[in-house]
């Protein structure tokens, strides 16, 4: 996209759900009909070949404003709560007016991370028992250099709320939402998983956690996390352990769904952590 005409892109996962793959092309093309009639923009759905029903919707904007219009117009939102209802909607970029926005997203922050260092995972498994351990300073950060472009808005918050609709909370009915945002760009979500034998219960950190890793992400720079109460909801003591050991010194967003209720480093929500340098 050429920045300098006032265009603007974004682009959203979108997970269809099973069964629906109809309903939602009709929406897809009522959609890019509509933004074309009404001169918001135009729009494009990619099938990701790999995944039949994940799609990639990139929205080209005329221009911020049309952007925003089109964010308010009833008709727009009312094809949008038909779109939630049948699938998964992740914004990855929300109006990005960067030229080079989707290779800064794909590319150029893989390659500033792979260029020169090592993931976490692959250095710790390294470093295990050597004794180059013992040189380490005292405050040596473990895992990767954060990444986190401030400037591609990527509304990762939006990701969690949406993730915790997900959660299986049956036995507490405390439904927790996170997004994971890797390295390069993508965003992992997860939702807490309960069970009845209550012990198995699994966070939805963990939940994103794990799911990145099981998808060849080792590179983190942040993760939000949400619950629907006034205060909110830090990681548990397990959770702290897990996103340290995989993700480093993670930046945490707290929210509610209405608002974001603060910033914290990992490490100090985990001080003096136990980690692979100790063993
Ligand atoms: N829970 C999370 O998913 N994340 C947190 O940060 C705190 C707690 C879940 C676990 C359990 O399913 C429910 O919330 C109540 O503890």
């Amino acid at each position: 996209m050429d920045n300098s005409d006032g265009r603007r892109l974004s682009v959203s996962l979108v997970d269809v759900t099973s069964g629906h793959d109809a309903e939602f092309q009709a929406i897809a093309t009522h959609f890019e009909a509509l933004l074309i009639r009404k001169d918001y923009g135009r729009a494009e759905m990619i099938r990701d070949e790999a995944h039949p029903l994940r799609f990639y919707a990139v929205r080209y904007w005329t221009d911020a404003t049309a952007a925003e219009r089109c964010h308010a117009d009833p008709e727009v939102q009312a094809l949008t709560a038909s779109l939630y209802r049948i699938a998964r909607v992740t914004h990855v970029v929300n109006g990005v007016h960067k030229s080079s926005a989707m290779r800064l997203m794909l590319d150029d922050r893989r390659a500033r991370i792979e260029a020169d260092r090592r993931t976490g995972f692959d250095r710790r498994v390294k470093d295990v028992g050597r004794a180059a351990g013992e040189r380490r300073t005292r405050n040596r950060r473990i895992g990767p250099r954060r990444v986190h472009d401030p400037g591609a808005e990527v509304d990762l918050i939006g990701a969690a709320r949406r993730a915790r609709e997900h959660a299986d909370a049956a036995f507490s009915h405390f439904k927790v939402g996170a997004a994971l945002e890797a390295g390069d760009g993508t965003i992992i979500t997860g939702c807490n998983i309960e069970n009845a034998t209550y012990g198995l219960t699994i966070c939805a950190e963990r939940v994103a956690m794990f799911k990145a890793i099981s998808e060849g992400h080792r590179v983190f720079t942040r993760i939000a996390i949400v619950a629907d109460t006034a205060a909110p909801t830090p990681p548990c003591g397990a959770c702290r352990q897990i996103l340290w050991e995989f993700g480093g010194n993670l930046e945490i967003q707290l929210a509610n769904m209405q608002e974001e209720k603060g910033t914290y480093a990992l490490k100090d929500l985990l001080p003096l952590p136990f980690d692979a340098r100790l063993l």
